[in-house]
């Protein structure tokens, strides 16, 4: 079994490059089974939701190489629908837009009900309302979704009930080759909408308005390959920014768009901390005492709820009572208990969670409850009194490239270790 093992007291210091972002990389990938061409993808980080989907896709007959560092050549002529393995597609949340992408290029899709991390119940209702106004005839089980239509996806007005990134990318994929004009309302804003409609586009789609709550679809009759370079993730860089804040340190980070980071950046200010904005980079330079804030997650450019465990647990240092309301998932709290075993004095309260800082935090051992959780007891680690020991760290490993690598180059005591099962 791997941990990761922290050493608390040493502040960060230096520049860290970020990384390609998790989750605009993975609606590429699943974005190129619409493609019967050659893909060139850069810029994708080195994470293991990365990894199994090109493997979910390689199995389904796609050619997967390797061509240099970080980039990845995706041929998906030979695609067969509805071989992907239940096992692989349970094991993550993203593999939910091969249904999209199958159904976008063969007009059915069958796909095991996906995975991901556990906030509370994550129903796929809007993915299967858009499916449905796409003309399909859609069926869910608990362990299957599947998708049928005569005549393949036929363009239609599609209004959300709330704010969703899966079935706003799951949409958009089902429609780019789609008969007539999709047009997707209330949609979803997020960075990694936009850059899924420019890889798109660079193939031959005609999408608009990405970035904007309104995304206008002109199906076409074929994609094209491309060369294509994924953007930085934001998730990423504001999780190494908080670092930087929570153990007063100074650090730069490059390979970043500051414009995506500006809610964090906010945020972090109003904690005390300075951010220096660049073209694209951001310097970071903590303070001795951490101020208290309020912060409430929403969808972007709201403070992203990726975003919300790592900030809870820097406002465990401030010097007063914060409050954390989680707008997006009915349960992403899981984390607290964690960081009680540390010392932080924290009352959760259905979507919020009343943190009263200042209370000193000592190593413990904890366990990554999940993905961002995980990144967040590292921080609280980073600034514990002793010796912290993370363990179920392959949650981490799905969304963080070399994690530990980059936190040493910036002086952390940080280490992977691996013990007998
Ligand atoms: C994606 C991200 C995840 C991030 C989230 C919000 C990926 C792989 N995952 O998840 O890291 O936390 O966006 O930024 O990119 N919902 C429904 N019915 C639906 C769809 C969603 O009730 O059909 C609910 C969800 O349970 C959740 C909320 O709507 O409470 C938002 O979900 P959504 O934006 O779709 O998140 P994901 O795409 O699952």
């Amino acid at each position: 079994m791997d941990k990761i093992v922290v050493k608390g007291g040493a502040s960060l210091h230096g520049s860290v490059e970020i990384s390609g972002m998790k989750n605009a990389a993975l609606p590429i990938i699943y974005a190129c089974a619409l493609v019967e061409d050659k893909c060139i993808i850069e810029n994708v980080p080195d994470v293991r939701d990365v990894a199994l989907s090109l493997n979910i896709l390689k199995e389904m007959g796609a050619t997967v190489t390797s061509v240099g560092k970080n980039a990845v050549e995706i041929d998906c002529t030979e695609l067969r629908c509805g071989t992907s393995r239940p096992e692989l597609v349970r094991k993550i949340r993203a593999s939910y837009y091969l249904l999209g992408s199958e159904f976008g290029r063969f007009g059915r899709s069958t796909v095991a009900y996906p995975g991901g991390c556990d906030f509370g119940g994550r129903p796929i209702d809007q993915h299967v309302k858009g499916f449905e106004y796409l003309g399909a005839k859609v069926n869910v089980d608990c362990d299957m979704v599947e998708i049928e239509s005569e005549h393949g996806p036929v363009g239609a007005n599609i209004f959300f009930d709330f704010v969703t990134v899966g079935a706003t990318i799951n949409v958009m994929l089902a429609a780019v080759l789609a008969e007539g004009t999709t047009v997707i309302e209330n949609a979803a804003r997020e960075p990694h909408i936009v850059d899924l409609a420019n890889f798109l586009n660079t193939c031959g789609a005609r999408i608009s308005g990405a970035g904007t709550d309104v995304i206008k679809i002109k199906g076409v009759n074929n994609l094209h390959g491309c060369t294509y370079a994924i953007i930085p993730d934001m998730i990423e860089a504001g999780t190494y920014m908080i670092a930087a804040a929570a153990t007063g340190g100074c650090v730069r980070l490059t390979n970043v768009i500051p414009k995506h980071l500006e809610c964090v950046s906010s945020k972090i200010e109003e904690t005390g901390a300075i951010v220096d904005e660049y073209d694209d980079s951001v310097v970071v330079t903590g303070k001795d005492t951490v101020r208290k804030a309020n912060v409430k997650t929403r969808p972007y450019p709201g403070f992203p709820t990726d975003m919300q465990p790592q900030m809870a647990t820097l406002l465990c240092l401030a010097d007063g009572v914060s409050c954390v309301t989680e707008g997006v998932y009915e349960k992403r709290f899981r984390y607290v208990a964690e960081l009680q075993k540390m010392g932080a004095a924290i009352n959760v309260d259905g979507r919020s969670a009343v943190i009263e800082g200042g209370k000193p935090l000592h190593g413990a051992s904890v366990e990554a409850v999940d993905l961002r959780a995980g990144v967040a007891m590292i921080i609280a680690g980073l600034c514990a009194e002793g010796t912290t020991e993370i363990s179920q760290i392959h949650l981490i490993e799905r969304g963080y490239d070399d994690v530990v690598g980059k936190l040493k180059s910036l002086g952390a005591d940080i280490e992977k270790v691996s013990y007998p099962d």
